[in-house]
């Protein structure tokens, strides 16, 4: 039997908007038969990484994960996905670092990233299954390739 892939989501958050948001990305992979580990961004190291077949990381602005981002330069993650999505107040921009940093590792992005104002509303909320969905469907695209 084939190995179910491995979508690992990680994330900053002070509030919980983030926090939800990745809970949501996690529904929607999920339902596409992804094996999703969610975890904070304090509780994980970079090479915690090296076993996931994609990767999401979260931001919430202030609490940023952008210092695990560059943690990341020391784990071999060519080839695998990557993903990035955050809540915002004012200036959303940190999720398009996150991305050009990913890819800059040889990782495949998805392109745009999700950003969501404030606390995300059940219209929100879907769209971050979609990114979920999107994630799984870019997963198993690479293994057809
Ligand atoms: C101390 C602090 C600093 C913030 N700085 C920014 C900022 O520079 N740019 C921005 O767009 N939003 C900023 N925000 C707003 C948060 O990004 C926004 O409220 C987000 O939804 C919080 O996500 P969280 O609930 O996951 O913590 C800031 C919020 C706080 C409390």
């Amino acid at each position: 039997m084939k190995m179910a892939k491995k979508l690992s989501i990680i994330y900053g958050t002070g509030f919980q908007n983030a926090g939800l948001m990745a809970k949501a990305i996690a529904e929607g992979a999920m339902n596409e038969g992804i094996d999703v580990i969610l975890q904070i961004v304090d509780e994980v190291s970079p090479e915690d990484v090296e076993n996931a077949d994609a990767i999401a990381i979260g931001l919430a602005t202030y609490e940023d994960s952008m210092k695990f981002v560059e943690s990341l330069a020391k784990v071999p993650l060519k080839g695998k996905v990557g993903a990035a999505f955050g809540a915002y107040g004012w200036s959303g921009e940190g999720p398009v670092v996150v991305t050009k940093i990913l890819s800059s590792y040889g990782m495949n992005v998805i392109d745009p990233p999700l950003s969501i104002e404030r606390i995300p509303d059940e219209e929100a909320l879907d769209t971050c299954r979609n990114f979920g969905k999107s994630i799984a469907e870019y997963i198993k695209l690479q293994e057809e390739i």
